[in-house]
């Protein structure tokens, strides 16, 4: 099986690839294969995390088998914005699970894809500097909830789904993990103005009345849009606000 998903991946360019049955969590995985010097394009799949996280340290649910769950290197010549990094990557999974598996996914600023309503994936990208302060590397972890976990998913059943009812084949799924990094490179490569308004196309949430949380503070408004850095837009009693950090809290719309 492991073969299988790597020849897939090999096959389609992507030769430093890494396949685990367990790890606790592959971001972890490969900052370490990034100190040793791995190359950008480095890219460890899982089939289980033991311990995978997501933004703000909250754990991300990732059993045995039901997802694709991977990190990325990248090696940044220039600056590194992780909400650009996490946008592209964002419009990436979307144009892939719509070529591979023909459904329709819409983002929730800034990382976050949803299906039906609920969360299918996630998305985190984090920088890292060298001892003179620059940066050095930025691994980007995509966590796709493929199909439905044998144990379901528990409390989180409100928020959160799969793709599918039943598992793909393995080379479903290791097809739909190189269109994802075959979509992030194209984006990549081009000015983040040609990746906007993919993103802006999916965005969820549009017009709604929501919180955005930063830290403790809250602010009310109208999602108005993204800006061209990829700050969320919100028409708020203060006039129209940018949100570069923070997100769009759950409970305004489940
Ligand atoms: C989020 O929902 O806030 C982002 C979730 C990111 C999860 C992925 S799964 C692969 C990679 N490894 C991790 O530990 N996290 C990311």
């Amino acid at each position: 099986m492991k073969d299988e998903f790597l020849k897939i991946l090999y096959d389609r360019g992507y030769s430093h690839a890494h396949y685990l049955p367990e790890v606790d969590s592959t971001n972890r995985a490969l900052r370490t294969m990034a100190e040793e010097q791995a190359p950008q394009g480095t890219v460890v799949f899982a089939k289980k995390q033991t311990a995978g996280y997501g933004r703000f340290g909250r754990p991300f649910f990732s059993p045995e088998g039901s997802g694709l769950y991977f990190s990325l290197l990248l090696r940044p010549q220039e600056e590194f914005d992780p909400a650009k990094v996490t946008i592209t990557a964002a419009v990436a999974v979307a144009e892939a699970v719509e070529q591979v598996l023909g459904l329709s996914l819409s983002v929730k600023w800034v990382n976050d894809l949803y299906f039906n309503g609920k969360k299918v994936a996630g998305i985190l990208a984090q920088g890292a500097t060298d001892e003179s302060g620059r940066l050095a590397y930025c691994i980007l972890g995509i966590g796709l909830n493929v199909y439905q976990p044998t144990q379901g998913f528990g409390a989180l059943s409100a928020i959160a789904d799969a793709l599918l009812e039943e598992a793909p084949q393995e080379t479903v799924l290791a097809t739909l993990g190189a269109t994802i990094l075959d979509r992030f490179f194209a984006l990549y490569q081009k000015d983040f103005s040609a990746c906007l308004p993919l993103y802006r196309s999916r965005l969820f949430l549009l017009g709604k009345g929501v919180t955005v949380v930063q830290g403790e503070t809250r602010f009310q408004g109208q999602v108005a849009g993204v800006d061209d850095l990829g700050a969320l837009l919100v028409e708020t009693a203060r006039g129209l606000q940018a949100f570069g950090s923070g997100e769009i809290a759950l409970e305004d719309y489940r």
